[in-house]
């Protein structure tokens, strides 16, 4: 059954005298693919951190099937089917692929149940089966990135957020992580909610676009009425900032 998956409603976060989030909505159907752009500091990560509660909006609320999150802990949130992929992968470098993804499903009690799950998971990434005794450190950055989606869907999660995947990959690449993020949603069933600084290898890809700038949501809508970049780019420059050589190369 189809429905609202997030409820993102009027979130206000500071982290000391400094307000990153300054009254953000947003909302994510179950099976959809929605990204969030913007600029490097705009409140991107903030914005999933509060949604895995890993930090506490001082107003506002967070609802995962129509439902309060906010006060729970991120293990509690886990266990409503979110996992979170952060910004910088956090692979353990010295540790095996394997022991990578088995920390992964850390939460998962049943034993059996993991090793199941490391099997199925295993089908989805055959390059990370070929390497699964390697050392993850010496994996290539979009085998490591891969690794990270791959340990975050260890607990079958239903939704997956996912902090910025192309950060420091090559087109081609990332290309090659957003087809395995869209087979998982097909084959998993998963709901995706994605941080990108750049609209420009997404819009393909996604379902809805947020822009955020400043800690305030600039502009929501469906990518197939976004194609043309140019809504995108205003929202996410800001009017008549005189950046228009910059805005052809980073939006
Ligand atoms: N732990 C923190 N302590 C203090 N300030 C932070 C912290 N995390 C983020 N910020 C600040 O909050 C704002 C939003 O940051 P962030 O959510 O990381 O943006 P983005 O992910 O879009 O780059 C920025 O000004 C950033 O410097
Ligand atoms: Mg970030």
């Amino acid at each position: 059954m189809m429905g609202r998956l997030v409820e993102v409603d009027d979130i206000h976060v500071r982290y000391g005298d400094l307000v990153a989030l300054r009254g953000v909505s947003l909302a994510v159907e179950e099976g959809e693919v929605v990204c969030i752009i913007g600029p490097n500091g705009a409140g991107k990560s903030t914005t999933l951190a509060a949604i895995a509660g890993g930090v506490t909006p001082e107003a506002g609320a967070i609802r995962i099937d129509g439902r309060s999150i906010l006060g729970q802990r991120p293990e509690q949130i886990a266990r409503l089917g979110l996992s979170l992929v952060p910004e910088g992968r956090h692979i353990f470098g010295t540790l095996t692929v394997d022991e990578n993804l088995r920390i992964g499903g850390y939460i998962q009690r049943d034993r059996t149940a993991a090793k199941a799950d490391l099997e199925r998971l295993l089908e989805l990434f055959p390059r990370l089966a070929e390497r699964l005794h390697y050392p993850a450190g010496r994996l290539s950055g979009g085998e490591q990135q891969m690794l990270a989606v791959a340990r975050a869907v260890m607990t079958r999660p239903r939704l997956l957020l996912v902090d910025e995947p192309s950060l420091g990959l090559a087109p081609k690449i990332i290309d090659q992580i957003y087809e395995i993020l869209l087979d998982l949603r097909q084959r998993a069933k998963l709901t995706l909610l994605i941080n990108e600084q750049s609209s420009n290898r997404i819009l393909k890809h996604a379902d809805r676009i947020y822009v955020l700038r400043g800690g305030s949501m600039q502009l929501e809508g469906r990518a197939a009425d976004l194609q043309d970049g140019e809504a995108i780019r205003h929202a996410y420059f800001g009017f008549g900032n005189g950046h228009s050589a910059r805005k052809e190369t980073h939006a």
